[in-house]
């Protein structure tokens, strides 16, 4: 069995267990893993290293992934102490809570601009690259399973590789991926994809397996989450959208089955794509990040005729029955790097519609997506700017309260800046929509408020923008830093905004 997995014969003595793979981790090393969402991370060889560390070892690393990662990497070395500094995007409660402590040093990144920094040295040489792959070719070729993310990058790039082969993931996902890398500049060349459905590159990851120094065979499976069920709010946000791009294809600035859809993570963006089934819209495609739940929907319904991503993360009550019906979704969906699906020439070349989630939105259109209170950071940016400040149409989305209601999503000021006005075309909320297309800040901040707050925060927000407005010497941004400040004050004195 293992023959069809470990195709390449002098790579056949370097198979060890995953404690001896975890001895080539030395203090202060730079490591670069595979995974993208809690989808195709390595897991073996991460919890091996925290066992180390557990044992006494004195070892701190800094990890690189291509985004979010499963508990056993992000988790279990957050955990153990390993983990001293993280890029560029995590969505695991202990790792979030010792970056919030102090206790791990976290920069958020755009994610197209990871694999270029490696490519680029910017984050000096990648000591080790983790990769979790499904098979190894003759030649030494990765075969990625079911996420790319940076693994290309780090193959080419790293001294050092070690490889857990994943048993749990179906050798059907073989042929899914396509890997194409891009010079760096000034040799750069066009990237030539110019549909969702484009294949312009090689099913493996190309590897030269001199540089591949152990061989781990797992079989751990993916620990993907579960998406929380739909609820009123983000079903009336998805009706929303739907009616507002139903209305652009009326006026001619959308074509009848849209443009290439991108959503983001968390259970409003899933929600916003699962709309789609009640809709009329048909043939439709996606060029996205993650392929989750919603997207097999559309993929089963026929809605979605094809889906480009970097990841597959499905729920786990429903990744068993994908497995086996993998064979299904073969010629329907393509893996891509991320340096390729996050890439902004192909999302301004194809015109992407991009569905991302705010934190919190400001009257004049910025957006926080990352840090609550301008200050605690929740996940980061994703890929959600590489999106929105290249797509052809750029959307965010987010209930109008937060905090059962003591909060308004709507906030004079946000308290940290992830989008900035001139990248946010419309903000959707339960209440409603706001087109900020071709308005001055002045006219988004009537439209806002009176589109999307809450009805319990509407006359606040409006008489704060009506005193503002008399008060502030400018009268381009009026603003009162003070006062624009003092909601969040206020609701960490009070614990509400009300
Ligand atoms: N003030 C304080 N807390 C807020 C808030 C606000 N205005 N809005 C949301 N929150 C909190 C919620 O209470 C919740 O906290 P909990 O997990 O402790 O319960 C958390 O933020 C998530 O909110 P939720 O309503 O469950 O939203 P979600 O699952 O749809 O996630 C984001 C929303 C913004 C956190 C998520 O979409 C994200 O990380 N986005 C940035 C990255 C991105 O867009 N990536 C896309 C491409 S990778």
């Amino acid at each position: 069995m293992l023959d069809k997995r470990l195709r390449c014969d002098k790579l056949k003595n370097k198979i060890m267990t995953a404690e001896q793979a975890a001895e080539f981790f030395k203090d202060g090393m730079i490591v670069g893993t595979s995974g993208f969402t809690p989808a195709g991370y390595p897991k073996a060889v991460p919890l091996a290293l925290a066992k180390r560390a557990e044992n006494g070892d004195k070892i701190g690393i800094t990890v690189i992934t291509g985004a979010s990662v499963g508990d056993e990497l992000d988790g279990a070395l957050s955990r153990a102490g390993v983990l001293k500094k993280r890029y560029p995007y995590q969505t695991n409660k202990d790792c979030r809570d010792a970056i919030n402590k102090g206790k791990i040093e976290f920069a958020d990144m755009h994610l197209s601009h990871v694999p270029q920094w490696i490519k680029y040295g910017f984050f000096g040489k990648i000591d080790i690259a983790l990769i979790e792959a499904l098979a190894i070719t003759e030649d030494g070729g990765i075969i990625p399973t079911t996420s790319i993310g940076i693994s290309n990058v780090l193959a080419e790039k790293a001294e050092k590789i070690i490889i857990e082969i994943n048993t749990s993931q179906p050798m059907e996902l073989e042929g899914i991926h396509d890997i194409y890398s891009p010079k760096n500049p000034p040799l750069r060349d066009v990237i030539p994809l110019l549909k969702s459905d484009d294949r312009i590159g090689t099913t493996y990851i190309p590897c030269d397996p001199d540089k591949i120094a152990a061989i781990v065979v797992t079989d751990i499976k993916d620990k993907t989450r579960e998406v929380a069920p739909i609820d009123e709010t983000s079903k009336a946000i998805a009706e929303h959208l739907i009616s507002f791009l139903d209305n652009e294809v009326k006026q001619g600035r959308l074509p009848e089955n849209l443009l290439p859809l991108q959503s983001g993570v968390g259970s409003v963006a899933n929600a916003v794509v699962g709309g789609l089934i009640d809709s009329k819209f048909e043939h439709l495609s996606v060029y996205s990040e993650v392929i989750q739940d919603s997207v097999i929907d559309l993929l089963d319904s026929g809605k979605v005729y094809f889906a480009s991503g970097t990841s597959i993360t499905i729920s786990p009550g429903r990744l068993d029955d994908f497995y086996k019906n993998i064979s299904k979704y073969k010629n329907k969906i393509i893996l891509r790097p991320q340096e390729i699906s996050n890439n902004p020439e192909i999302i301004r070349r194809l015109g992407i519609i991009a569905m991302n989630t705010a934190i919190e939105v400001d009257i004049y259109g910025n957006v926080n997506s990352t840090n609550v209170m301008g200050s605690k950071i929740m996940n980061g940016i994703g890929g959600s700017g590489d999106f929105a400040r290249n797509a052809y149409l750029t959307v965010f989305t987010t209930p109008s309260t937060a905090l059962y209601g003591e909060i308004s999503a709507i906030v004079p000021m946000v308290s940290h800046h992830d989008h900035l006005e001139h990248d946010v075309d419309v903000i959707v909320t339960e209440q409603g929509i706001a087109d900020l297309r071709g308005l001055s800040p002045k006219e988004r901040a009537k439209v806002i408020i009176n589109n999307c707050s809450h009805p319990n925060f509407k006359d606040k927000l409006n008489d704060h923008y009506n005193n503002v407005l008399v008060k502030s010497k400018s009268k381009h941004t009026p603003h009162l830093l003070e006062e624009a400040l003092s909601w969040h004050r206020k609701f960490l004195e009070t614990g509400s905004m009300k």
